[in-house]
């Protein structure tokens, strides 16, 4: 492990703007990592601002924990995973929040941790587990996923959370491999990929990919993605702001159709009679196309340039 948090966050300035926060507002943070983005937002909301942050991985609690300690008891640390909003909410006494940051993904620190498994290039991967939680208490590890999904569930996986050229031949190529011996380490999948032959001439190792749509599958990312807007809709006052940090396609995709959804109301099928739904708005879009960093902020934190911020405020409802 790791004996320091590292992890710079990205669009804090557009953040911060777009969250709009008065003095003494109370904000979700609900991907605390170590913090960086809260402490902005509890700098901007003092002396009596609030804020409810919450993790998935207790490492990075912990993290958080150290990083915010002068803020004392303004600061709320739960672990556990943003789609818990709306309870972990009730169980404080807040009824309503004046904004919600979703900066969604793993950390830097998280990804330089071997021991975790999210990243495959580095030193010795036959010695790195496939494991990806990020609650080491979550019942099933990238391994375990290997193990026991069908053909068309990998397919489905390396299709909808990473747009992978030839997911069926590695998905075919996983199935083949796992009768003769079970993937084990990040050296295991690193050569099915290989002997699946995908992603050749690419400029990126497909490899990047591949572990990227088997983390979202461990975490159920895109689920609570889901969840969790859905959950800050609720939380949100009049007027309230939501921000969400998305770092590749298939998280923005979720968040942008999501935004959309909410911007509509009604989700009944094009040429439904009568709207069956009942749903009503409750967001307008403050930002219409997803913010990027600015060229200064890549140079200096390069894991910034994927990153993509879109932003709505909660609209009162009609009914
Ligand atoms: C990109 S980092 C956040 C970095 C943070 N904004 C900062 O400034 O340090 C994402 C964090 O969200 C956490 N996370 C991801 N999905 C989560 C979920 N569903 N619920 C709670 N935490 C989650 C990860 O464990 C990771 O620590």
């Amino acid at each position: 492990m790791l004996s320091t948090f590292a992890h710079r966050p990205a669009l804090l300035q557009e953040s911060l703007a777009h969250l709009a926060l008065q003095r003494g507002a109370t904000v979700v943070d609900g991907t605390l990592g170590g913090g960086g983005h809260a402490e902005a937002i509890l700098k901007a909301t003092g002396p009596t601002g609030r804020l409810v942050g919450f993790d998935l991985d207790p490492e990075a609690l912990d993290a958080a924990r150290k990083h915010l300690v002068e803020f004392g008891d303004r600061v709320v640390f739960v672990h556990g995973s943003f789609r818990e909003l709306g309870n972990v909410l009730e169980s404080q006494g807040i009824s309503r929040v004046d904004g919600v940051l979703f900066d969604l993904g793993v950390s830097s620190w998280q990804l330089d941790s071997p021991e975790r498994g999210f990243r495959f290039s580095g030193p010795a991967p036959e010695l790195v587990p496939l494991d990806m939680r990020m609650d080491p208490a979550a019942p099933r590890t990238a391994a375990d996923l290997l193990r026991d999904a069908s053909r068309d569930e990998l397919v489905g996986w390396f299709q909808n959370h990473a747009d992978l050229p030839g997911s069926k031949r590695l998905a075919r190529e996983i199935v083949e491999s796992r009768r003769a011996r079970p993937l084990r380490t990040s050296a295991d999948l690193i050569e099915a990929i290989d002997r699946a032959g995908i992603g050749r001439g690419r400029r990126h190792h497909p490899a990047t990919l591949v572990f990227q749509a088997l983390r979202m599958a461990v975490n159920d990312e895109l689920g609570a993605i889901r969840n969790g807007i859905e959950q800050a809709i609720q939380a949100l006052r009049p007027e309230g702001r939501m921000v969400v940090l998305a770092y590749h396609s298939a998280e923005d995709r979720v968040v942008k159709n999501a935004f959309r959804d909410a911007v509509r109301g009604c989700v009944c099928p094009p040429r439904t009679p009568v709207c069956i739904c009942g749903r009503q708005p409750c967001l307008r879009l403050v930002t219409r196309k997803p913010i990027t960093p600015h060229a200064d902020e890549v140079i200096s934190n390069p894991r910034a340039r994927s990153a993509r911020l879109r932003a709505a405020a909660r609209i009162p409802e009609t009914t």
